[in-house]
């Protein structure tokens, strides 16, 4: 479990004490993924998980599908469960329920998915049709995407969860200029969980929206936590320095374990369409987090390049 002060929310919720993090150096790649707690639950969740924008809008060829298959069986067999799609990512969806139908045993994933349209027939039919591809029974998270018509799909969600068609709810966003407004959105809905964009490059969310979903014992996703990319671009050429390589075997690692390591953050979720960046990524799941001060030295260093 990750080493973080837990909310009252969270302890009532649990019950369970504090794990302390095995010490720097210890054997990495052999220790379970570090896990978060939902706070409205108690559930734990493994701390990385896997976008699909872009990266599983795929055609649903063999070799794609197999590609795919091979990217969320890396994620399950390293303890990981998360896949985070929509109906906007074009056929990720049904990728997904191909990739399950291949043989990943769907009850090792946590499918979080979202309604992005107008009006409640509409999401309502969005939602069982997202359900459908994925060829699953319930969705585990089902998400307004960037609050579009959200009042209108939280009363759906909420009455979906009642029938346990979905089990957790969730509203998201991609940009700070959309903060403020998912601020209020939290307040007057409280959701189970959000998701926003927070990265090294990007962390607004630290001021406001992280500290108000701990105090509020709303679980959080993390999207764009390379900014898209854009992470790597900044360090093209550049070894990652020493005192990094103490928890962090790569930069992918290193902006991952940022993220992951902000107490506030329950689960990060990196795309990627490559199976060994799978690999890499999965890595920022185990061995020691980053403390403050260190997070103070990782976002330096960042900042001077
Ligand atoms: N409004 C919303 O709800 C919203 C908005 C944005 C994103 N999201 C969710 O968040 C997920 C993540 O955000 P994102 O896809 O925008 O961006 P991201 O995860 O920050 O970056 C993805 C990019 O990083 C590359 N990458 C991944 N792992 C790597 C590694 N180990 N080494 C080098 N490159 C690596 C990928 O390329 P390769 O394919 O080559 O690995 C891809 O180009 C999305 O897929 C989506 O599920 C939600």
């Amino acid at each position: 479990m990750k080493n973080v002060n837990w909310t009252r929310r969270q302890i009532l919720a649990t019950g369970a004490a504090l794990v302390a993090l095995p010490k720097i150096g210890s054997t990495r790649d052999t220790q379970p993924m570090l896990t978060s707690v939902i706070p409205v639950s108690g559930e734990e969740l493994p701390v990385i998980g896997l976008g699909t924008s872009r990266v599983f809008d795929v055609q649903s060829t063999p070799t794609e599908i197999a590609r795919c298959k091979e990217i969320v069986a890396l994620l399950t067999a390293s303890g990981g469960s998360l896949i985070d799609t929509s109906p906007m990512y074009g056929r990720s969806e049904k990728v997904i329920g191909s990739v399950i139908a291949a043989g990943i045993d769907r009850s090792d994933l946590f499918l979080a998915t979202k309604v992005w349209t107008h009006g409640k027939d509409s999401g309502t039919a969005q939602m069982q049709q997202s359900t459908d591809l994925m060829r699953t029974d319930i969705i585990d998270l089902m998400q307004v995407h960037n609050l579009r018509d959200t009042a209108v799909h939280m009363d759906s969600i909420r009455a979906w969860q009642e029938q346990e068609l979905v089990r957790y709810s969730g509203l998201t966003h991609y940009t700070a200029a959309a903060h403020k407004e998912l601020e209020r959105e939290m307040l007057r809905h409280m959701p189970d969980f959000i998701q926003i964009n927070y990265s090294l490059g990007e962390r607004q969310v630290e001021e406001r929206l992280l500290p108000l979903a701990r105090d509020l014992g709303i679980a959080v996703l993390i999207n764009r936590p390379f900014q898209r990319g854009r992470l790597f671009a900044a360090v093209s050429g550049k070894t990652l320095p020493g005192w990094a390589q103490l928890f962090a075997a790569s930069w992918g690692q290193f902006f991952l374990k940022f993220v992951a390591s902000h107490p506030a953050v329950t689960c990060t979720i990196p795309a990627t369409s490559k199976p060994h960046h799978m690999i890499d990524n999965l890595g920022a799941g185990v061995g020691d987090l980053p403390d403050t001060a260190m997070r103070q030295r990782m976002a330096d260093f960042i900042a001077s390049i």
